[in-house]
């Protein structure tokens, strides 16, 4: 889909509409957005039009209520009525204007889409200035993502006809339209990859995306990714729990996007650094398998590893990236603590913050920010088997804790605490956010609507927050009180993987701060609920990518 800027109303199509061999292809579509007091928004851009759209208000009843429409296409065909009504007019009401709100906005933009898509090749949205520059980025990117199709594997797919979508507006919006664009590719992917089904889209499928992004940005994006061997060698064993018990290998997925210069020059020192004193076990480098480390030596590599990072210690500084970590189970059937049969193929969307991850980064390569991020993918996937952990198994993570894995269908905590221990590890980040679909419990407390947010950091939680109101892609502060923290408490290990009854969405965050060291800047965001619109319609949504993207935008303007 083409979506442009433009500052005139659409072109007649008299000639071609008369002619015999006009096809709908040829037809343009003017599309007015009326409130509910009947007043036209960009009026004064349409004054051409303004007897023709007064007529039609009158004919049809029109209200103004959100999402109605009413059209006039049937007349633009018309042979005698052409000549003076070349263009076909659609009304799109908004209801009341000072409430277009994100979710508004967004519906209004489907139904354009979906009024136009099959009947004609352009649509002219007549804007004028009547939304603000945070309303305008929704809008087009509603516009744009009411497009996103997956019907890969469906034998017949259906074209649109719609191809061109311009945007009469102020020229000022150019920079807000160029963002909404690259923030859609990334959606998109995100949709695309969590849309697949288990069985193409696996650890070693997440790796492969990710790969082929840096192929595209070679001068912006380098991915490293860790297999089991590597992540055994380093101590990672609260997530290989979760990988062992299915067929496909467990991948720690690191994307690296530079966007200020001199960030792959860190990068690089703390990754080789490690790959050189650990058995080459950590980033850069891709590990030689004849060369893996014995148990003794890996256990020796943590140590030096552990040294290294001692030797590293820096204080937080501009090119310190903020570092974006996503759960990435690819299928979660729930492992030995198996889920019942209803709705488990939806599982397959747990994938979905690693999913975002991705997605972000693509979109940041796109809209080249000028800013550091690492992506951290901890894709695995939770099966059972006779080689599944038990619960009651104790597990060791790489941060020496000790886990008592009750539930093991409590599996993403148990992917990110590794991942969480990694990052801080080798990337001393400015901030660390992770995103994952980790308790049915926040779809309980927030629905479909918000994604929850939890922070150990007041600066991190109101950037979030800021970002969510100027995206529309909500989230909502949740507690995470120390005296939550009981819940977890395990009686023979450090730790234990479920917090009993109440608060799911707060003792599984609990249980991930155990990970975050002190001073850390940390927010995790369950998405839980917000990921994938589950039923019959069931589709990925592609969220958090725009309160990511956001969020990444505010974060470069103020550095
Ligand atoms: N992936 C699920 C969480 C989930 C469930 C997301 C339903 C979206 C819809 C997660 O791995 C899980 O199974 N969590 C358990 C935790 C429990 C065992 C403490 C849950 O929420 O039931
Ligand atoms: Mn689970
Ligand atoms: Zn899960």
């Amino acid at each position: 889909m083409n979506i442009k800027l433009t500052q005139t109303l659409p072109k007649t199509h008299t000639q071609k509409i008369l002619k015999k061999e006009a096809k709908s292809k040829d037809a343009a579509c003017l599309v007015v957005l009326i409130d509910d007091k009947k007043n036209i928004l960009a009026e004064s851009v349409l004054s051409d039009y303004q007897t023709r759209i007064e007529q039609l208000i009158e004919v049809s009843h029109f209200n103004g209520k959100a999402c109605e429409t009413v059209a006039d296409y049937a007349l633009a065909g018309d042979k005698k009525t052409t000549k003076e009504n070349p263009v076909q007019l659609l009304l799109v009401g908004v209801g009341n204007v000072d409430k277009l709100r994100h979710s508004v906005l967004e519906k209004i933009a489907k139904t354009i889409y979906k009024s136009t898509q099959k009947r004609v090749d352009s649509i002219t949205v007549a804007l004028g200035d009547s939304l603000e520059e945070s309303q305008f980025s929704q809008f087009a990117l509603s516009l744009l993502a009411a497009s996103y199709r997956f019907d890969k594997y469906k034998s017949e797919q259906q074209t649109p006809v719609l191809t061109d979508i311009y945007l009469l507006a102020e020229s000022s919006l150019e920079d807000s339209l160029d963002f909404a664009q690259a923030v859609f590719t990334g959606q998109s992917l995100t949709r695309d990859v969590a849309n697949e089904p288990g069985n193409i889209c696996f650890p070693a499928y997440m790796a492969e995306q990710a790969q082929e992004l840096a192929a595209t940005y070679p001068d912006l994006l380098k991915v490293t990714v860790l297999g089991e061997d590597e992540m055994s060698a380093l101590g990672m064993n609260c997530f290989l729990s979760v990988a062992q018990g299915s067929t496909k290998e467990g991948k720690l997925v690191l994307m690296e996007y530079r966007g200020k210069s001199n960030f792959s020059v860190n990068a690089d020192a703390v990754t080789s650094k490690a790959t050189t004193n650990s058995a080459k076990v950590a980033g850069g480098l891709k590990a030689l398998a004849d060369k893996l480390p014995t148990k003794a030596a890996s256990k020796k590599a943590a140590k030096n590893a552990d040294q290294n990072s001692e030797d590293n210690v820096q204080t937080t500084n501009d090119d310190a990236p903020i570092v974006l970590v996503g759960k990435g189970v690819t299928f979660d059937s729930g492992g030995i603590s198996i889920k019942p049969g209803a709705a488990m193929d939806e599982m397959k969307f747990d994938m979905g913050g690693s999913a975002a991850v991705l997605g972000t980064l693509k979109a940041l390569c796109e809209a080249r920010l000028p800013i550091n991020v690492v992506g951290a993918l901890a894709c695995a996937e939770n099966m059972p088997s006779g080689e599944a952990t038990r619960p009651g198994d104790i597990i060791i993570a790489m941060n020496g804790k000790s886990v008592e894995i009750l539930n093991t269908d409590a599996e993403g905590r148990l992917v990110l605490c590794d991942t969480l221990c990694y990052v801080q590890k080798y990337y001393k980040p400015k901030a660390i956010i992770d995103v994952a679909t980790l308790t049915g419990a926040c779809v309980v407390a927030l629905g479909y609507v918000r994604s929850a947010v939890f922070s150990n950091d007041e600066d991190v939680l109101f950037d979030l927050e800021n970002a969510s109101n100027l995206s529309g892609d909500l989230i909502w502060h949740m507690p995470m009180d120390d005296e939550y923290q009981a819940q977890i408490d395990s009686p023979i290990a450090d730790i234990q993987n479920i917090g009993g009854k109440g608060a799911g969405a707060v003792t599984a965050a609990c249980f991930l701060s155990r990970f975050i060291e002190e001073g850390q800047a940390w927010a995790h965001l369950d998405i839980a609920g917000t990921a994938w619109i589950s039923g019959q319609d069931k589709a990925a949504t592609g969220r958090p990518v725009p309160l990511f993207m956001q969020y990444l935008k505010n974060s470069a303007n103020m550095a």
